[in-house]
């Protein structure tokens, strides 16, 4: 059993929507039963900065944001077909019934206070799943953000302890801002046991993930001891 979180600035590049990308994309989901969630992205973060100028309310932000992710992931499930179940949900109730009817669901923002990264462990949790697949712009975790630091390094793999240390860092909770993983979906990761596995969104290495082959991002498990390279 395996959940997906599809960053939402893979699927809305600067106001462009990836038509091409998220066909490629949801022909290769089609052929697997998953729990998704979907973020998003670009407008999310445009809507939750107009309604912050406006409102002053960062639950109203995060409120709006959302919306942006329940659009995204419209568009996903169109693009995936038949094998999804024909309606974004934000229920985890729901998407356990759903999931268990074996079609694939795909989930949008729940709450505001959280983002996608919660959402998804949290459905991971929900159906069981012991293996989380984030796909993002960000082909993996480093150890520092490299936007802004050119000597940042990709860490192959870490321990759950190690993240929640680099979330810590990065995680500031307001609406529309994105950290290399946002630290709650870190510590319930942890929780549960959670393998997590960070890959770009090049549709080859979301398929070697999904088929538990070796793929050139990130994996994050319970006990590796040091950091490797
Ligand atoms: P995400 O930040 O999870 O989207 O949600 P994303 O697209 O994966 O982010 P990228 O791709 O890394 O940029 C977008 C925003 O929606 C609100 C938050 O404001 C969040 O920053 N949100 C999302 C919630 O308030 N609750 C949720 O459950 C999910």
């Amino acid at each position: 059993m395996t959940v997906l979180s599809i960053g939402g600035s893979i699927i809305n590049k600067n106001g462009i929507i990836q038509i091409d990308y998220l066909k490629r994309l949801g022909k290769l989901l089609a052929e697997y039963h998953l729990g998704i969630v979907v973020g998003g992205g670009f407008s999310a973060r445009v809507y939750a900065n107009a309604m912050k100028l406006l409102s002053n309310n960062e639950f109203l932000a995060d409120e709006c944001a959302i919306l942006s992710t329940r659009q995204n992931a419209m568009l996903l499930i169109a693009a995936i077909g038949k094998n999804a179940y024909p309606n974004a949900v934000n229920s985890f109730a729901k998407a356990r019934e759903i999931y268990f009817s074996n079609k694939t669901v795909v989930m949008y923002g729940t709450i505001p206070g959280i983002t996608t990264d919660t959402d998804s462990v949290l459905l991971a949790e929900a159906i069981g799943a012991k293996k989380l697949i984030n796909v993002s712009i960000i082909d993996g975790i480093y150890d520092k953000n490299p936007k802004e630091h050119k000597n940042a390094r990709k860490l192959k793999a870490l321990t759950h302890d190690e993240l929640i240390e680099l979330a810590n860092k990065y995680d500031n909770r307001t609406a529309g801002t994105n950290f290399v993983f946002d630290s709650v979906a870190a510590k319930i990761a942890k929780r549960s046991n959670i393998e997590l596995h960070f890959v770009s969104e090049d549709t080859n290495e979301i398929k070697k993930a999904l088929d538990n082959k070796l793929h050139s991002g990130s994996v994050v498990k319970s006990n590796l001891g040091k950091l490797t390279e």
